[in-house]
């Protein structure tokens, strides 16, 4: 089918841009459209709770009284909160993973879409005031909406996303997605708390000079793995690793690079999680002409077994990824 992707120019409101491709979608019906606004409605509260957060911290340490004796809540607890909440208003989605729940959540089940979300990534950057994100899938479900929600709306394989991005609450705030045409990039005016479309079209350079992962587990990467790595250093290539995740894929996708989280003698799987990490980033990367990999296939090609299953993750331009992937061969 002939793509309708309609051009937008630089400063297009998030809004204005949904509008304009919804007629792109495979069930153009607005319920889509909807789900991103409600996403980006979420991030826009959670982007106000994390630049809060450091003001909060800062209180606590100097050990001033504290208000109302409430435990402070912890950030991705709150964005959990948020994320699902925005969601379960919006009534569009029947069913909600989240890294922050053992089983999936059930949302309001006339909804048509199930959604995968890892609603803070990079939690431990918080306290240090280091770029955090949040992560989010979008699949359609299988079953009739209003039947109870089966396994096979769940658990679905990555390449079945209608829809996934990234917000990333750096030195900007920013979110990213793909419908499947494309990836296009929005940064956040916080005093008129709208998006804008600041990068439209991204491609990930098919070659880069960064290498992201994180060293000091060295000791328990494979053979494959430290051979690639040496490849790198012996190339001049530049170590960058924030250990945000989606700061880490943002920077390789803006400059050209590779995120690697490979398997270790701890965790032959990783640490990474496929279906709200790892998913979203690989249609991502993908759609910007990037890959993704668990080392030797396709992350798009994996069928989950379980909400919280992990995957060694490479991803990231696509030459690196397949050097990558033939070291491991
Ligand atoms: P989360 O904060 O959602 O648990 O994710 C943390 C992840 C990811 O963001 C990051 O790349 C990775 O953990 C860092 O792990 P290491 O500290 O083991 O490098
Ligand atoms: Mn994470
Ligand atoms: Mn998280």
């Amino acid at each position: 089918m002939e793509e309708s992707r309609i051009a937008q120019p630089i400063g297009t409101t998030l809004d204005r841009f949904i509008k304009s491709n919804q007629d792109q979608f495979a069930f153009a019906s607005g319920e889509l459209s909807q789900l991103l606004r409600d996403i980006a409605l979420a991030s826009k509260v959670v982007n106000r709770e994390v630049n809060k957060a450091g003001l909060i911290d800062i209180m606590g340490s100097m050990g001033t009284a504290n208000m109302g004796g409430d435990q402070q809540q912890k950030l991705d607890v709150l964005a959990n909160i948020r994320f699902s909440r925005a969601l379960m208003k919006g009534g569009e989605a029947c069913a909600l993973i989240s890294e922050e729940s053992e089983s999936y959540l059930d949302l309001n089940n006339h909804g048509k879409y199930v959604i995968a979300i890892d609603p803070l990534d990079g939690s431990s950057n918080i306290d240090v005031n280091v770029s955090i994100g949040t992560i989010f899938s979008i699949y359609r479900r299988k079953s009739a909406p209003g039947t109870p929600i089966v396994q096979e709306d769940i658990l679905q394989r990555g390449d079945e996303q209608v829809a996934a991005g990234y917000i990333l609450y750096g030195s900007s705030t920013m979110l990213v997605y793909t419908t499947g045409h494309g990836v296009n990039g929005f940064t956040y005016e916080p005093t008129l708390g709208e998006y804008f479309l600041s990068h439209p079209d991204m491609k990930q350079p098919e070659e880069g000079k960064i290498f992201s992962v994180n060293e000091g587990a060295w000791n328990s990467f494979s053979q494959p793995v430290k051979d690639f790595l040496t490849h790198c250093k012996d190339n001049q290539y530049t170590g960058r690793y924030i250990g945000s995740l989606v700061a880490d894929f943002h920077r390789n996708l803006l400059k050209g690079g590779i995120y690697m989280y490979p398997a270790t003698a701890k965790d032959p799987n990783g640490k990474l999680r496929l279906m709200y990490e790892c998913n979203a980033l690989a249609f991502v990367a993908e759609q910007a002409g990037g890959k993704a990999s668990d080392g030797l296939c396709r992350i798009l090609e994996i069928q989950p077994e379980s909400l919280h299953q992990r995957t060694p993750f490479y991803v990231g331009s696509r030459l690196m990824v397949m050097k990558a992937e033939r070291y491991n061969q």
